[in-house]
């Protein structure tokens, strides 16, 4: 048997998607899923067989086997839930590998945990790449976005795979690229996710002040088609297709309960950064907007306890409502990135941001007009706001988004994303702060002392504040 070049374990959607690419491609390619009585049984060898591009693939469902047809140094992409299973699976792996052997864990790992995993195997003369793949089912089959972190060596022994299977971009490079050592490539597909989490909620409190304006959901799908002049991106296009969607005669759109999911990255985003302390607080609320969406029970019941009396019928103008939308957008993109830079500061990680914003160009969840702007404004900078372009952008889109906002709250609706952006922007552009009063209140109830702008050394200064 000639040995394969590349192992997939773990046919989950994800999985199976990456592998239908891989020999699309042309790559010999190992599938591996596992055997589970009654419920997984043969999945590779049907799998295989359901897909003529998969003809010179071998399908397995014992391990030993699999790792056996894979030409060395072996290299084994693990598609399994993260979490747990990826331990699991390291541990059935590691008795049939030799050093120098990769395995990659495409999932939406913990960057710590990453971590972790790289330094156990590094211990056992593995190598260990953890990577974001972004673009669901179809970006992973038709080419997807990957964040892949790790050894530099351990990069170049897979790099033709991963470039190979990735979408490129618009100058035909792919949209993958070695970000940096341990968990680096999860840590910025964690902020990936974040960003998405944004922008989805962007967009749903947009669709949801034009319902308030009287607009049925094709209506909505016209206005924010009518965005993509300059506001054009992969979540726009979908959520004007999700509004035109129709189930017999009503929209699908209105029939889905308003109870919004999650799976983890949103929130170890928000946490890292807490940890980190970057002031990610849009990321922070289209999460607990999640949050609050779940309790569903609760604000049926407050909503009868509080009727709002002062909803109206919003006169808010598509032209303020694009350019308020524009200005939340870059306030995410500004705030999404200086968190990157931040935690590559800190954990000397060395990112580079122009070539994180150009591999998420295509591919991913978060393609968009303004990423390909991006990625020439981070040649330039690493701080979004200081760019001259951007400023004049949110210079001219600021009295939009007051506007918006402030008709939303006079109106009783809720834009949690949209204000907390402007918030954000009055409080990074302010000069004088409201926290000298609160370290006065500190060092009034816990002696935590404070600063004086009168002293240039920065001392810290303690007072008796009560007599
Ligand atoms: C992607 C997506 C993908 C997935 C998220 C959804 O880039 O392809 O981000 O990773 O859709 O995990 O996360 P939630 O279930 O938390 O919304």
């Amino acid at each position: 048997m000639i040995k394969s070049d590349f192992g997939l374990f773990g046919l989950g959607v994800m999985g199976k998607s990456l592998s239908r690419n891989l020999a699309q491609k042309g790559f010999k390619i190992s599938l591996f899923n596992r055997h589970v009585s009654d419920v997984e049984v043969d999945v590779a060898k049907h799998f295989k067989e359901a897909h003529p591009e998969l003809k010179t693939a071998e399908a397995f469902d014992d391990i030993e086997a699999f790792v056996a047809s894979l030409a060395s140094p072996k290299k084994i992409m693990l598609m399994v839930n993260a979490g747990k299973t990826i331990d699991i699976v390291i541990d059935s792996l590691l008795p049939f590998l030799s050093e120098n052997d990769i395995i990659i864990d495409g999932g939406n790992s913990n960057y710590k945990r990453t971590k972790e995993r790289f330094t156990y195997l590094q211990a056992k003369g593995i190598e260990f790449i953890g990577t974001g793949v972004s673009g669901g089912e179809e970006g992973a089959l038709k080419g997807p976005s990957i964040m892949p972190s790790g050894t530099k060596d351990a990069y170049n022994n897979v790099a033709k795979y991963l470039e190979t299977i990735a979408a490129k971009d618009k100058n035909n490079l792919p949209c993958c690229t070695y970000i940096g050592p341990e968990g680096s490539g999860q840590f910025i597909k964690m902020v990936h996710n974040g960003i998405e989490y944004v922008e989805m909620q962007l967009l749903a409190e947009v669709a949801t002040i034009l319902k308030h304006k009287g607009k049925n959901p094709e209506e909505i799908a016209n206005t924010l088609d009518s965005f993509k002049i300059t506001a054009d991106s992969y979540l726009l296009e979908i959520t004007s297709n999700i509004l035109r969607k129709k189930e017999g005669d009503s929209w699908l759109v209105e029939k889905i309960l308003d109870k919004a999911g999650n799976k983890g990255t949103g929130n170890w985003a928000t946490i890292a950064s807490a940890e980190l302390g970057v002031p990610n607080t849009l990321i922070a609320s289209a999460l607990f907007a999640r949050y609050i969406s779940f309790y569903k029970d609760e604000r049926v019941q407050l909503y009868n306890q509080f009727t709002k009396k002062s909803v109206s019928r919003l006169n808010v103008d598509d032209k303020d409502l694009l350019n308020a939308y524009q200005f939340a957008r870059t306030i995410n993109h500004y705030q999404g990135f200086k968190l990157i830079h931040e935690a590559s500061k800190e954990l000397n990680w060395n990112l580079n941001l122009s070539e994180i914003a150009r591999i998420w160009t295509n591919g991913c969840i978060i393609r968009s007009s303004l990423m390909e702007d991006l990625v020439a404004v981070f040649k330039e900078t690493n701080d979004v706001l200081t760019s001259a372009t951007i400023a004049n952008n949110i210079i001219g889109c600021k009295p939009a988004i007051k506007r918006v906002v402030s008709d939303c709250v006079l109106s009783d609706v809720p834009t949690p994303a949209l204000s907390e952006a402007l918030q954000f922007f009055n409080g990074i552009t302010t000069q004088n702060s409201s926290a000298n009063i609160i370290q006065a209140q500190r060092d009034y109830f816990g002696a935590h002392t404070y600063q004086r702008i009168d002293d240039a050394s920065g001392k810290f200064h303690h007072t008796n504040w009560i007599s």
